[in-house]
């Protein structure tokens, strides 16, 4: 039996579970030669904000143990430009495009996410997620064009931004209120993503779903630092940054585990993904789909790998549907 790997996200339908992560593959056309992205169900951009961001001063980077620490403080082109310049490669997307959002105050988010509707008017076509893949792709003419944009993802969660973001991904009643608003002002799917660096991210997962959100990710960055003995500077010229990749996955599969038992909206799990079995053990928590984010500058085509892989893990285990995986763990006790 093939395994179903579709899931629906609001009202998108997504072909398959495996997404690309916001801020590790830019807008999608920079990296297409690299990877087969069509063959994955859905790409998260890079932030857009307002304005144009140069974000942080380098370094910016720097490598730590099973991990890195990253300071680029959301720079990005700004809505104007985002709209001219990077709109129309995503309209020539056939995965599923999320555009993450992100903004200093409510107001901006409201307006990035305002300028993206007016941009890309909903047809109400059902999009053609994760189709074939172009090698093997259908002609397009006939088809109904894309917009370019199937959904929002909500960074309420940058740990960089001065001004912003911690102070929105940490207060539930703020979380519900922008995610009221911004519920009001589309009818595409809106995935709020959480940040870990919280007392109870149950909560605020809560807070997101009482707002209206369609689904929550999690997790973002955690906080980090690294010192240069040789110096004795932080290593990052903001001093703390945002900590990723396998190093982080215990951490985003348990609170995957809890967001799971906590709202009834999908879970989208990442954090330290780079091969299927750190996707099944997110499928396992209770996440409906996952995001592989640092593991694609290691290997750019693990994104690919973790589809394959969890598609083979579903036949072996004779499983129908994605859906199913979360009611295969077993309690602590074994009991
Ligand atoms: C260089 C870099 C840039 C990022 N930029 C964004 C961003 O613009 N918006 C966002 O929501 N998350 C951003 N993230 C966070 C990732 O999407 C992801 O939540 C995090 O890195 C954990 O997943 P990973 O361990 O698979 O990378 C960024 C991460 C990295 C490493």
């Amino acid at each position: 039996m093939r395994p179903e790997l579709g899931l629906r996200i609001g009202e998108l339908e997504l072909a398959n579970p495996v997404g690309l992560a916001s801020g590790t593959f830019g807008y999608g056309s920079e990296y297409e030669e690299l990877v087969e992205v069509d063959r994955l169900g859905a790409l998260f951009t890079k932030a857009v904000t307002l304005e144009p961001r140069e974000g942080n001063p380098p370094p910016r980077i720097v490598e730590t143990p099973s991990g890195m620490l990253n300071s680029i403080g959301l720079a990005n082109p700004g809505i104007e430009a985002f709209v001219a310049r990077k709109l129309p490669a995503l309209r020539e997307m056939r995965c599923a495009v999320f555009v993450n959002v992100a903004g200093a105050s409510e107001d901006e988010y409201l307006e990035v996410l305002e300028r993206l509707e007016a941009a890309a008017p909903h047809s109400g076509a059902a999009p053609r997620s994760g189709a074939t893949p172009r090698s093997g792709a259908t002609p397009r003419s006939g088809a109904t064009p894309r917009s370019g944009v199937d959904g929002y993802e909500i960074n309420l969660s940058c740990p960089n931004v001065r001004h912003g973001g911690l102070a929105f991904g940490t207060d539930p009643a703020q979380i519900e209120r922008l995610t009221r608003a911004l519920r009001d002002r589309t009818s595409r799917p809106l995935v709020v993503k959480l940040t870990p660096n919280v007392t109870d991210i149950a909560e605020i997962a809560r807070a997101a779903e009482a707002g209206g959100a369609d689904a929550v990710s999690c997790v973002n960055t955690l906080v980090g630092m690294v010192i240069d003995l040789g110096t004795r500077r932080p290593a990052l010229a903001t001093a703390t940054g945002g900590l990723s990749g396998p190093a982080i996955r215990p951490v985003g599969v348990a609170c995957c585990y809890k967001v799971s038992r906590a709202v009834r909206i999908p879970v989208i799990g990442l954090g330290g993904i780079s091969r299927a079995e750190d996707a099944l053990q997110y499928l396992l928590a209770g996440a409906r789909a996952v995001q592989v984010g640092t593991g694609t500058f290691v290997d750019p085509g693990c994104a690919i790998s973790v589809l394959e892989g969890i598609a083979a893990w579903m036949e072996a285990q004779g499983l129908g549907r994605v859906e199913d995986i979360g009611g295969l763990l077993e309690s602590p006790s074994g009991r």
